[in-house]
């Protein structure tokens, strides 16, 4: 009866009351992906949007979509006369509610087979009914919309961010979103199961130095002065800890702002924790556990435990950075030690001056079975060139064991060359890559073409082809400090917070001190190149605590009134504590094997901050800046 006033609008159809009432009385009784052989002969109600339409010999077939999947319906003349003379003027994306019948979808002629086949879709879960339609009812029209609603799309991504609401309907997008939503209720259950309390902590804080930039917030209550927005709630959840909470996580917005690359965003989300009375151990434990359920429940699969761990001085040697994609080789060799032992007389000067001045020399052996041409190791000094490098020697090793292509080895001693060969375990047909120069330079230039050429040779899936393979691993004890050339001082390598490991407490002291040598309990956790997560056992301990900022430069005073809270705090009984945070959307995005952050935020920014459907950041006029007591100064040309 619905589709008969419905349908009576006539070509003039605008949705309304009666549409309503096929809400209020006609309840939907399965979604769109549902329906199975075992259910043909029910009488169904589905709600969806028009995917596409059909007409075949009169009879008009439809897939009607929702975000579990779609179904094949089915208008004849003859089942439905009404509903049928309404479904021809569907379109793409029309939001309609069906009651009707499920059946078979029977036989079809095979023109391949040369007789009747099933006529079943196995790529589909509805594949083997169809749902034949006996009354339909439209709830709204829908505009063609600016690209096309499918699984895969050639829209650019400018394009569908703008209206990003029609780009997560795209069947692609609802899968990974909506494994985010498990991901999220499977982290809860996880840790509640376990004795943890979800607690909050501000957005709105106090800017206090080091880590990240933060985003500032005037205050118009407070004229001149500013809040922060948290890049983590790291101070609360200590705090947390001293009032004794025990254990504590949050799945958290946490805003940084930073430059922004493939696996950053300004606004992103942690999963954060903090635990009293525990050592590394036991946090590492707590998130293997959780990386194993996530593991479990989105793919189906058991992660081994423990994760291998790996002392960070090893990964920088072999790596070039903290967080190594252990799917593949191509590790590096210092060889500043087989360089100091010849000197001047090795006959290599520019590796010998970059020993003698504090510099680092790495090799990476690409092995004769990638054999790449002249102009693929031209391109790749073109790519070296592009972060700063001077050039990118080498030396092809011929087949009869000349160093060929190799003019910086051009007066090398022959023992010195056959040391390199010993160290690196190149051999004939091999290929020898060279940095040498600043240490943290040469070790990002060698981590970058390492990942560059793994990719080149096919060694790695290209983002998004889902090759399922789950490398994690522990970085653990990093230096507590590095130095900051530009300032003159030593630094905290992470944070001012970090617990020194016991053993190079000595090097704090006057007598023997020597803040290079202090190691801590940091750690990160990476997975397949990635760094998901990192946290410390914490400093509690405020003696300690007053050496290590003595090392850093920093007086009681500054100290004081950069983290007075927190200092204070410690004072009054603070248990031992550490913890550790997992960027969640790092994690999102490795579990599904998509391309960037943006396959797994919703409503994520551009590589340049920006909102493309809202229009974030907008200006906003005078007058709003005047209550905030804030001026707008034009960027310097
Ligand atoms: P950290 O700064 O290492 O530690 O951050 C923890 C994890 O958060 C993720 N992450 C990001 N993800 C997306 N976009 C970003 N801009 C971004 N920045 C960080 C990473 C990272 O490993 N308070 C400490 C944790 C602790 O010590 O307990 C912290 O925030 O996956």
């Amino acid at each position: 009866m619905y589709v008969t006033a419905d349908a009576l609008r006539g070509l003039l159809y605008v949705p309304g009351p009666m549409a309503t009432e096929f809400i209020s009385k006609t309840k939907r009784t399965h979604s769109c992906g549902a329906l199975r052989a075992s259910d043909i002969g029910k009488e169904v109600v589905l709600f969806g949007w028009v995917q596409n339409r059909r007409d075949h010999g009169g009879l008009i077939f439809i897939d009607l979509r929702d975000r579990d999947g779609l179904t094949q319906i089915v208008f004849g003349p003859e089942l439905a006369a009404e509903a049928h003379t309404l479904a021809e003027r569907f379109r793409s994306e029309w939001v309609i509610g069906i009651r009707g019948t499920v059946r078979s979808r029977g036989m079809q002629w095979s023109k391949k087979e040369n007789k009747e086949v099933p006529a079943t879709n196995p790529n589909l879960a509805t594949g083997e009914i169809e749902v034949v339609v006996l009354e339909a009812t439209v709830f709204n029209k829908a505009q063609t919309p600016p690209f096309e609603i499918s699984e895969h799309t050639s829209a650019n991504e400018e394009i569908r961010l703008a209206h990003r609401y029609l780009d997560l309907r795209r069947p692609t997008l609802q899968r990974t979103i909506m494994t985010r939503s498990k991901l999220n209720a499977a982290t809860r259950q996880y840790f509640v199961d376990n004795g943890f309390l979800e607690l909050e902590t501000p957005f709105m804080g106090r800017y206090t130095p080091g880590g990240a930039r933060n985003f500032l917030v005037p205050s118009r209550l407070n004229p001149g002065n500013f809040y922060a927005l948290a890049e983590s709630p790291q101070l609360y959840k200590q705090l947390f800890m001293v009032a004794g909470f025990d254990k504590y996580f949050q799945i958290v917005k946490c805003f940084r702002d930073e430059d922004l690359r493939l696996d950053r965003q300004p606004e992103f989300t942690q999963i954060d924790v903090e635990m009293s009375f525990v050592a590394q151990d036991d946090i590492f434990a707590v998130i293997e556990g959780l990386l194993k359920k996530l593991w479990k429940e989105v793919h189906g699969i058991d992660l081994p435990t423990p994760f291998r761990r790996m002392d960070f001085d090893e990964s920088m040697a072999r790596y070039g950075n903290d967080k190594p994609d252990l799917r593949f080789a191509l590790e590096h060799t210092q060889l500043n030690d087989v360089i100091a032992k010849f000197g001047s007389d090795g006959g290599v000067g520019p590796m010998w001056d970059s020993v003698q001045q504090k510099g680092l020399v790495k090799a990476l052996v690409v092995p004769a079975k990638h054999a790449l041409s002249r102009s693929e190791i031209d391109k790749l000094e073109e790519y070296v060139k592009g972060m700063g490098a001077g050039g990118l020697a080498r030396a092809k090793l011929a087949d009869n064991g000349d160093w060929t292509q190799a003019p910086l080895f051009k007066n090398a001693k022959p023992e010195l060359k056959a040391a390199i060969l010993e160290a690196t375990g190149a051999k004939n047909g091999d290929l020898l890559l060279f940095q040498f120069g600043k240490p943290s330079q040469v070790h990002t230039i060698m981590a970058n073409l390492r990942v560059h050429l793994a990719k080149k040779l096919g060694l790695i899936p290209e983002f998004g082809t889902k090759d399922g393979q789950w490398n994690f691993l522990w970085v653990v004890n990093p230096p507590l400090f590095e130095y900051d050339e530009d300032a003159k001082t030593w630094a905290a390598a992470h944070h001012a917070f970090t617990r020194p490991m016991d053993e190079c407490l000595k090097y704090l002291e006057p007598e023997s001190f020597d803040p290079a040598k202090v190691y801590c309990y940091r750690y990160d956790v990476v997975l397949n190149g990635f760094e998901i997560g990192g946290g410390s056992i914490r400093l509690h301990d405020p003696e300690v605590q007053s050496k290590v900022f003595k090392a850093m430069g920093i007086s009681d005073e500054d100290a004081r009134s950069k983290f007075g809270f927190l200092l204070d705090a410690l004072k009054y009984g603070a248990p031992p504590h550490g913890g550790i945070a997992l960027g969640m959307d790092r994690l999102a995005f490795l579990i599904t094997q998509t391309e960037s952050l943006r396959d797994v935020i919703p409503f994520p920014k551009t590589q340049k901050g920006t909102d493309l459907m809202t229009g974030a950041p907008g200006e906003v006029d005078e007058k709003q800046l005047r209550d905030l007591y804030v001026k707008s100064v034009p960027p310097a040309k």
